[in-house]
């Protein structure tokens, strides 16, 4: 009888905590040196492997599941999960699995980072510090938007979009209105003091808009020039979801003619690359995809990944299945 173990692949440096456990019930195949592989090689790497903890950016589809007969599951360390074609996944009998609640205050924090030094032109003015150029306090340097006290408006009311309503609300003092596919209850409304609007109406009335929608087809591009023409041009942007769900070219022009105050990007069409716009107008801050990113939390993130695995490979049962229809075909 073999006693060879499951093999998996583990396709981006990680901690090495997650590679001693998942070695306790696998053949692991790890890539200690953080080398980013293109298709092919990810290819060629998955042949022999049953389970693949990833990144979110590793795009699981069809013609890759066509050619990796032994794989039965992916898990992502992230919670989005736009790098899987879950359908293409389920008719392959592979599970997805991802990362969700573990970073949601850490990520809402980061939202009103993001925020505080958008409206409050810290970058800009560190920059100009920095460069030498200033030289004498004056009345209106560097006057920013105010944020207590203001109306933030909330695209995407998930877990994420509801902890960044409560900092809003009950931090800031702010009015917080949202936009979602479908509208909260009224018990979880009230936990957040936040109130069910229209997009159009949200971009007309918020002082500042956070993204929070998660990718897919249907919110790619959720704002583009028109809906970017809508928003008052004292107003700021932030986007933490996901690049595509702002066209950052049309944000970029918005932004050099001043029909909005300003914008904060953790998140950009095609990252790691930035529209080079975005990287001559002053009014923006940029940050490298990072709103997760404490030690406790990208590891809470890796452990939940490796749980999947385990507990799918293992016990035949997820921690969190996003197709769980191959749990009960599993
Ligand atoms: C996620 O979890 O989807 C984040 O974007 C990665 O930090």
């Amino acid at each position: 009888m073999s006693t060879s173990k499951p093999r998996i692949l583990v396709t981006r440096g990680i901690f090495q905590s997650v590679i001693d456990r998942l070695s306790e019930h696998f053949d692991v195949e790890s890539n200690p040196e953080d080398v980013l592989w293109d298709r092919d090689e990810l290819l060629r790497r998955l042949q022999d492997k049953v389970g693949v903890f990833s990144t979110g950016t590793e795009r699981i589809d069809a013609a890759l599941l066509a050619q990796c007969p032994d794989l039965r599951i992916c898990a992502n360390m992230t919670v989005g999960y736009n790098n899987f074609d879950l359908s293409a996944m389920s008719a392959a009998g592979v599970l997805g699995t991802n990362a969700p609640d573990v970073l949601t205050e850490t990520t809402a924090d980061f939202g009103f980072a993001l925020l505080l030094a958008t409206a409050r032109r810290v970058t800009e003015s560190e920059h100009f510090l920095r460069a030498g150029q200033w030289t004498r306090w004056s009345y209106d340097m560097f006057s920013g938007a105010e944020v207590h006290g203001t109306t933030l408006g909330i695209i995407g009311m998930g877990r994420i979009g509801q902890a960044i309503a409560r900092r809003a609300a009950f931090g800031f003092g702010m009015q917080v209105v949202y936009h979602n596919r479908s509208r909260l209850d009224a018990a979880t409304e009230a936990a957040c003091k936040a109130s069910y609007v229209s997009k159009q109406a949200l971009l007309q009335s918020a002082d500042h808009v956070m993204l929070v929608v998660p990718y897919s087809a249907a919110s790619h591009h959720t704002m583009g020039a028109a809906e970017l023409s809508v928003m008052k041009p004292t107003a700021t942007l932030i986007n933490l979801a996901r690049g595509g769900i702002v066209d950052d070219a049309a944000l970029a022009k918005a932004l050099r003619e001043r029909t909005i105050a300003a914008a904060g990007l953790d998140v950009f069409e095609g990252e790691p690359r930035v529209h080079p716009d975005l990287l001559t107008v002053p009014n923006v801050v940029l940050t490298p995809h990072i709103a997760s990113a404490t030690p406790g939390t990208r590891q809470a993130m890796a452990d939940l990944a490796v749980d999947n695995l385990i507990g799918y490979l293992v016990q035949g049962k997820a921690v969190t299945p996003l197709n769980p229809e191959v749990l009960s075909r599993a």
